[in-house]
């Protein structure tokens, strides 16, 4: 149905809550990129927050298709959010008899056109202040959403999240660093979102022999980086050209994002004509 036209219940816990979990999946050319990666991802949120999954991945692959089919476009992003669905009585505890909400619709995800994306971004450090479960794709954002809050009041268009004195992530992406022509981004685990977007980077990395580290990166790191990136699915990977002020590296998009970029690019080109 029209989007407009969808409704839920107040007493749906993802209002209420934020108790459901969400995936964002880009489509190139009508196909899904790394389909079976984001299902597995969203098998992991759920289970984290004991919550069943209520469609098998043929009946998800399915209503993905269908929902394709009825809007028009070739690069967008379906959106899927799963909540604990409607209880009678607002009560934090949870029981299994009531049926989950779910909620998918297309994204009109403007691929950002390669010009823009290399005059680069500035971001600034914030302290990560979120809870221990990141890699939880939980719809509860409010965190996320005064992080950003806090990178525009000071005019950049986002924050490298530190905690611990470490680099965790972005408000919703994940960092690479560049050292010496190595690729070096943080390791999975509660602090950060296994972005899908971040292992896509590694493998295509790894298979054009850049060598590539998982490991705590310091924050003091970034400030000798040669470059920072920032990955997601709608961002893909957004060169940081200052940080705090500061020129990072030689103040340009480098030379190992120019390269993981057209990769990247053509990994998306021959995902289309598949
Ligand atoms: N966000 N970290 C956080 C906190 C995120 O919200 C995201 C993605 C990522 C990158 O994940 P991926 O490469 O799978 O997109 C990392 C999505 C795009 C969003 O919330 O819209």
């Amino acid at each position: 149905m029209p989007v407009e036209e969808a409704t839920i219940s107040v007493m749906d816990r993802g209002f209420l809550f934020g108790d459901g979990v969400y995936e964002v999946i880009p489509v190139f050319g009508n196909k899904l990129l790394r389909l079976d990666q984001h299902l597995s991802r969203l098998q992991n949120s759920l289970d984290r927050i004991s919550l069943s999954n209520p469609c098998s991945n043929e009946e998800w692959a399915e209503m993905f298709l269908h929902l394709l089919s009825k809007n028009d476009g070739e690069d967008r992003a379906v959106y899927l959010q799963i909540s604990r669905g409607i209880y009678p009585k607002r009560d934090l505890g949870t029981k299994a008899e009531y049926p989950a909400t779910v909620f998918a619709m297309i994204l009109q995800v403007v691929p950002p056109d390669i010009e823009t994306v290399s005059a680069g971004i500035s971001v600034i450090t914030i302290d990560d202040f979120r809870w221990g479960a990141c890699d939880i794709k939980s719809t509860s954002l409010v965190a996320n959403v005064m992080l950003k809050q806090q990178a525009a009041a000071a005019g950049v268009e986002d924050a490298i999240l530190i905690k611990n004195s470490m680099v965790s992530e972005g408000t919703a992406s994940n960092v690479f660093i560049i050292k010496d022509d190595v690729l070096i981004t943080p390791p999975t685990g509660h602090k950060l979102l296994p972005g899908i977007t971040r292992d896509l980077v590694i493998e295509i990395a790894k298979n054009n022999t850049i060598l590539v580290e998982e490991r705590e990166v310091k924050e003091t790191e970034l400030y000798n980086a040669d470059e920072i990136w920032m990955t997601s699915s709608t961002r893909e990977i957004a060169p940081v050209i200052r940080l705090n002020g500061d020129s990072v590296g030689s103040g340009s998009a480098g030379p190992v994002w120019k390269r993981i970029v057209d990769l990247y690019q053509q990994y998306k080109q021959q995902l289309r004509s598949m």
